[in-house]
């Protein structure tokens, strides 16, 4: 992997001030509680892996189709991944298709859900590390039902439980009835928490290499375990946006250019938002999509207000491509392309974009890997949860609460109770 500061006001020697700052906030971060991610990849997950590929074949033996049921840190990682693999059309090679439900309260969404599920083989795996979020337990609360209705006495072993190891009302459930079970380690926070089963499970059910991924996770965590920043890749990329946010960049663009991207952007979001956004603070997260979103965002981006630095994705080889063909008409003028392949022609609007952008004076760092598949993408995740510690860390909140989160849930508890008393 490689990281570097394009276009921009700070160069890859400005951000050595933050050197020792940076290596007390490595040694300091070992003592937060919720860092257990930091060296899950290096511990030996044999066992984990072993039940999690013997579940997963009993799902996608038994299944057409697997409900993951979960909101934020519970979902997203597991979607970014399984999409970010997955064929653009068809089902995935491997695997099973995998559909999500309890990210939202639509009566629609879940409706026509439980539509879609008629008449196919289903598998549930709810998942929720406090066991009480009101969208998950909602969406259980409906399939749980469901599956009954369905597979009767069965359905017990149509359901698989990830929670807490001891308490929680899901896992209160899950004891009583007798699901299957996979445990959330204490100290993994959700959006920290997508190389656990709670990612791992859903993603070897869409035919992902999990051993892949883990591989990948666990070369990151050696080379990222190195304290000094000008050896260390997530420090530095912590310490660039750091510099940038100091200097009025307060808004971080991340930009692919391959569509299948899009659902590893929001979790990326989700991860840098909800671990920075505090006490008035922390860079706004934001994607999008090049070139599809040139065309929609990309006139605010050369233009609007100067408050926005790129973080461009590139992966050197995507499986998958096709030349320009040839067509002797040529009326659309097109054939000086016809020795390119629509993967070239990619990687050059790429660099002309950032050149672009550069340009207009917004600062461009990229990140570089060597291919988009399962092992990159353990790495790319474990380098932008190091990352987001540090940025965190750099701005002085805590990466692992997310207490504004809370204040939602208290107000619609709130209006949902009160109705309630007016109504009785
Ligand atoms: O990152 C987090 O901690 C949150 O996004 C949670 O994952 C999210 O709120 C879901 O919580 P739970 O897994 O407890 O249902």
């Amino acid at each position: 992997m490689k990281i570097l500061s394009l276009y921009s006001p700070i160069n890859n020697n400005d951000i050595l001030i933050y050197r020792e700052k940076v290596e007390k906030i490595h040694h300091a971060l070992l003592t937060y509680k919720a860092t257990e991610w930091i060296d899950f990849p290096l511990q030996n997950r044999e066992k984990l892996l072993d039940s999690i590929h013997y579940v997963a074949n009993e799902i996608k033996a038994c299944a057409d189709v697997l409900v993951v049921i979960g909101v934020g840190g519970s979902f997203l990682g597991a979607r970014a991944i399984q999409e970010a693999l997955a064929p653009y059309f068809g089902l995935p090679k491997g695997g099973i298709e995998i559909v999500y439900a309890g990210l939202n309260m639509s009566g629609a969404y879940i409706k026509e859900l439980l539509a879609y599920l008629d008449g196919k083989q289903v598998y549930v795996n709810v998942i929720s590390k406090s066991g009480g979020t009101m969208e998950p337990a909602l969406a259980f609360r409906v399939l749980r039902l469901y599956m009954e209705a369905r597979y009767g006495d069965k359905a017990v072993e149509r359901i698989i439980v990830t929670t807490d190891e001891e308490k929680g009302i899901l896992k209160n459930m899950a004891d009583k009835v007798g699901y299957r079970q996979f445990v959330i380690p204490d100290d993994v926070g959700g959006r920290y928490s997508v190389l656990t089963a709670v990612g791992l499970l859903p993603v070897a059910v869409a035919g992902v290499d999990i051993q892949e991924l883990m591989d990948g996770a666990r070369h990151a965590a050696t080379e990222l375990a190195q304290p000094e920043l000008a050896f260390n890749d997530a420090y530095k990329y912590a310490v660039m946006r750091h510099m940038l946010y100091e200097q009025g960049y307060t808004n971080e663009l991340l930009a692919s250019f391959e569509p299948g991207l899009s659902k590893f952007h929001e979790w990326w979001k989700q991860l840098f938002g909800e671990s920075e956004g505090k006490d008035h603070k922390g860079l706004y997260p934001s994607t999008v999509t090049f070139s599809t979103d040139l065309h929609a965002i990309g006139q605010y981006i050369q233009d609007g207000r100067r408050i926005l630095f790129e973080t461009l994705l590139h992966f050197h080889e995507i499986e998958g491509d096709m030349a320009v063909p040839y067509d002797a008409r040529d009326e659309d003028g097109l054939n000086y392309l016809t020795n390119r392949t629509f993967n070239e022609i990619n990687a050059i609007s790429k660099q002309g974009t950032a050149l672009a952008h550069a340009e207009g004076d917004v600062p461009v760092i990229q990140i570089e890997l060597p291919k988009l598949d399962a092992y990159h993408l353990g790495y790319l995740i474990y380098f932008f949860m190091k990352a987001c510690a540090m940025s965190a860390c750099l701005l002085e909140v805590n990466p692992f609460d997310q207490p504004g989160v809370e204040a939602y849930k208290r107000k619609m508890l709130e209006l949902l109770k009160e109705e309630k008393a007016v109504t009785e």
